[in-house]
């Protein structure tokens, strides 16, 4: 990555204001830039992938292809969600590959952690190479690259470019928000107008669900864990914990315990919560969340998600425990 520094005269985006003039700034240096060529971004669905895709989309519409690659490792509904508000509300030029198989084929009976990492970032590569050889002459590549990434790119999160595209290509990048922090993407981008829950959304691991299914991934457990992750966070948006909570999740292990349901013996997998508070992911402290909550969500996944039977909480900070558990 290039070693680039933010200018010390360069104001932070506090304001709407702020945010329109970084806009309008780089709308005409983008249509400078790339004059009528093609741009191909991947589109992951994140917070920073999504506000260049808007931002680009803004400054030359159609000549922007977004390639959004579903590995099958996302969340519940966020691929749907990525073609809703691209395709449909934006008229973005969206090239969709859904390869889950193709992952999941790959991952069956993988259990090392770093393993698995490396074959969904490398499956991940592969796959957007595919699509990107389908289109001829394109020239520039997008990225969400910014300013901690920069600033990280030689430190302890490097093994986090899981999912990234490689340094070799042979394109010529477009990285507008590369000066930006983490509040100024999200200032922009919600006046570019994305949805809060896209803009404001909490961190999520290049390899998705396929850090927290552990141990070997399999289709219904992959299921099950996508299940009960969306019921936590429905049950954290009723409660207005969405709001306070930095991150928070659900880990399904690979084992199972007795358990009874319908009056019959049950055998099912555990689902572990964290909810951590964190200033730079290099520490956290765990959220307290009120025992009617806990309560209310262990009800209703080990009554509404298959294979599931029993919810526990993690309460260990870190350190010593990692934010993610693999
Ligand atoms: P750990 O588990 O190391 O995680 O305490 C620290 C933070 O990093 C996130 N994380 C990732 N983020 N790509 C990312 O962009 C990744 O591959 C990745 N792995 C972990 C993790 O969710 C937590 O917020």
């Amino acid at each position: 990555m290039e070693t680039i520094k933010r200018p010390e005269t360069m104001e932070r985006i506090t304001t709407p204001a702020l945010a329109k003039a970084f806009i309008d700034e780089q709308v005409a240096a983008v249509r400078a830039q790339v004059g009528d060529n093609k741009v191909l971004l991947a589109l992951s669905g994140g917070v920073d992938s999504s506000v260049v895709a808007a931002l680009l989309i803004k400054a030359i519409g159609r000549q922007l292809v977004c390639v959004h690659v579903n590995h099958g490792l996302m969340r519940k509904g966020e691929s749907e969600q990525v073609i809703e508000v691209f395709r449909n509300q934006l008229d973005a030029n969206l090239i969709y590959v859904d390869a889950t198989d193709r992952f999941l084929d790959l991952l069956k009976d993988v259990a090392d952690p770093e393993q698995k990492r490396k074959i969904i970032g490398g499956e991940f590569i592969k796959v957007f190479d595919e699509e990107a050889a389908k289109l001829k002459g394109i020239k520039f590549l997008a990225q969400g690259t910014i300013y901690p990434d920069i600033l990280e790119s030689k430190g302890v999160k490097a093994h986090h470019n899981v999912g990234g595209l490689p340094e070799e290509y042979a394109f010529e990048l477009v990285e507008p928000v590369k000066l930006l922090y983490k509040d100024e993407v999200r200032a922009v981008g919600h006046e570019l107008g994305l949805p809060d829950n896209m803009v404001y959304r909490q961190p999520f691991p290049g390899p998705g669900l396929g850090v927290r299914c552990l141990g070997a991934i399999t289709r219904d457990r992959l299921h099950a864990l996508r299940e009960a992750d969306a019921i936590l966070r429905e049950e954290f948006d009723i409660c207005g914990l969405a709001d306070k909570v930095w991150q928070y999740f659900i880990a399904v292990p690979d084992f199972k315990s007795v358990g009874v349901r319908d009056n019959k013996r049950y055998e099912g997998w555990p689902a572990i919560i964290r909810a951590v508070n964190t200033v730079d992911a290099m520490s956290a402290t765990i959220e307290e969340i009120p025992y009617a909550v806990l309560h209310k969500i262990t009800d209703r996944i080990t009554h509404e998600v298959e294979g599931i039977n029993r919810v526990l909480l993690d309460l260990t900070p870190k350190p010593i425990g990692t934010i993610e558990w693999e």
